[in-house]
């Protein structure tokens, strides 16, 4: 199994945006794991949150992890803290190229609070926030490819993205 195009990156870096550009322009599926929680729970991520706890949440991203090795020629948009846990960035690895859809922090928290409800950032101030972010860096620096996405549309993040896969994959033969 393999051979997915994994994203990852904060919340507010554009992964479920630029996903599914990405799986329409590559004619592949697009799969969410906030998706696979949700309707595997039969509630939203903050109900989740709120009912059970951050740590039943992290729990189920676990689960859903797992359950992605059963996935090959997919796009995948991971939430912003499942990449974040020893362990993981490698298991990511093994499912295909993981890219890190990097943005300044700035704009990603903007973006993150202006668009859905996001419990991760409830009862946070805007410093705990960025150093949420500066402490899931070295776990997201793990993907294989990196493409910015700062002051970029997502359309011109897709063109990025797929010059940069067509890199990788023609080193990866050489
Ligand atoms: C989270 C990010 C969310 C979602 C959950 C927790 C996080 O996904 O998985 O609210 O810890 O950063 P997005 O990155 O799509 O917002």
């Amino acid at each position: 199994m393999g051979g997915n195009v994994i994203l990852v990156g904060f919340m507010g870096a554009g992964k479920s945006s630029v996903g599914r550009l990405l799986a329409r322009r590559l004619g592949r599926c697009f799969v969410e794991t906030d998706d696979v929680i949700t309707a595997r729970e039969g509630r939203s991520i903050p109900e989740i949150f709120a009912e059970r706890g951050e740590a039943h949440f992290r729990a189920l991203e676990e689960e859903t992890l797992r359950l992605l090795a059963l996935k090959s020629g997919g796009v995948i948009a991971t939430g912003g803290g499942l990449p974040c846990r020893d362990g993981h960035p490698a298991a990511l690895r093994a499912l295909g190229t993981v890219v890190w859809l990097r943005g300044e922090f700035d704009t990603v928290y903007e973006r993150a609070r202006r668009a859905g409800e996001r419990p991760m950032l409830a009862g946070r101030d805007r410093d705990e926030i960025e150093a949420l972010y500066r402490a899931r860096e070295p776990y997201y620096r793990q993907a294989d490819l990196t493409v910015d996405t700062t002051g970029v549309t997502p359309d011109q993040v897709v063109s990025d993205l797929l010059l940069a896969l067509h890199v990788h994959q023609r080193e990866g033969q050489s």
